[in-house]
């Protein structure tokens, strides 16, 4: 099963997120919210847990299927044929966040839901382009390693500040050539002199179902809400956690400039895009142009 939480609050695209929900923004002409239900579905699952909040009802009715617009589209548009598919392959459930009361708390929301199996989350607006599907590299490496996994690589030292960020330490694992760490703790957006570790956090994980009581017990953390870097500290002094260096190209798609650096990109990757694209950029005076208006 996988969670995707969906009910913040998006402040970083206001005023737009006042109306449309982050996760329903497009990238390449298909919404944040798509990328990561398709990333589920790749992976092998087969049920998809959305958090959403105030606001958010739309992300639910995105996901009904409507015979009436569909056959108006009928043979014409190879993105509603792919739609009909993906959602001809997994349930979608909804669960409510009363408030946005930080990450942890979004996760804590789908206990009823999840039961006693292990369950992935993954972040939608944390965009990952992969052969293999993160989500799914995180499964394989939970095969070998129980315990909460956690997709990590290292950042910029001036960059720790936007992380949460794992300390750790090396595993002996040839199996997955040496992407396997053991994670002692957790700190969300650390102060650049204070990490001894720059494995940033980036938004996939595997938890195990014991990671609820660690949300339980937690206070409120880094910005005043509830952090699941603090529940996986607390879960990490009890139980064994795993960063896994994941392969892969990440955006993130949260923060104006990755948003736009992912729609670049998967617009040059699209058939029915990049031809045009290409020739539109490489006009000679293009960015020339841009930057003296
Ligand atoms: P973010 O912190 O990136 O999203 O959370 P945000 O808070 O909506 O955005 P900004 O920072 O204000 O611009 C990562 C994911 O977790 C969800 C968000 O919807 C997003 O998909 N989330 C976050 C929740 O579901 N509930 C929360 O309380 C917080």
């Amino acid at each position: 099963m996988a969670v995707i939480p969906a009910a913040g609050l998006g402040t970083r695209f206001l005023p737009i997120t006042k109306v449309v929900p982050k996760e329903m923004l497009p990238i390449a002409g298909k919404p944040l919210l798509q990328y990561a239900v398709e990333e589920a579905v790749a992976s092998g699952l087969d049920t998809v847990v959305l958090i959403l909040g105030k606001g958010k009802r739309l992300l639910a009715e995105y996901f009904r299927p409507d015979p009436h617009l569909e056959n108006l589209a009928r043979g014409r548009s190879a993105d509603v044929e792919a739609f009909k598919e993906l959602i001809s392959k997994v349930e979608i459930r909804t669960v409510w966040q009363d408030a946005p009361r930080g990450l942890a708390h979004a996760v804590g929301c789908a206990r009823s839901q999840v039961g006693d199996d292990p369950f992935v989350v993954i972040l939608p607006d944390a965009l990952i382009d992969s052969f293999v599907p993160c989500t799914r590299q995180l499964m394989d490496c939970y095969d070998l390693h129980r315990g909460c996994v956690i997709a990590t690589r290292e950042v910029d030292l001036a960059e720790v500040e936007r992380f949460g960020i794992l300390d750790v330490i090396p595993v002996s694992d040839r199996d997955h050539a040496g992407r396997v760490l053991r994670v002692i703790s957790l700190t969300e957006r650390p102060k650049p002199q204070f990490v001894t570790s720059r494995y940033g956090v980036f938004g996939r994980y595997v938890l195990e179902p014991a990671i609820f009581s660690c949300i339980d017990e937690l206070r409120p953390g880094f910005g005043g809400e509830l952090q699941l870097t603090d529940a996986l500290t607390a879960y990490s002094r009890e139980m064994p956690i795993y960063g896994y260096r994941f392969d892969g190209i990440h955006y993130d798609a949260g923060d104006k400039f990755g948003f736009v650096q992912a729609t670049l990109d998967y617009a040059l990757k699209d058939p029915a895009l990049s031809v045009r694209l290409r020739h539109h950029l490489a006009a000679e005076d293009r960015v020339v142009r841009a930057t003296s208006n």
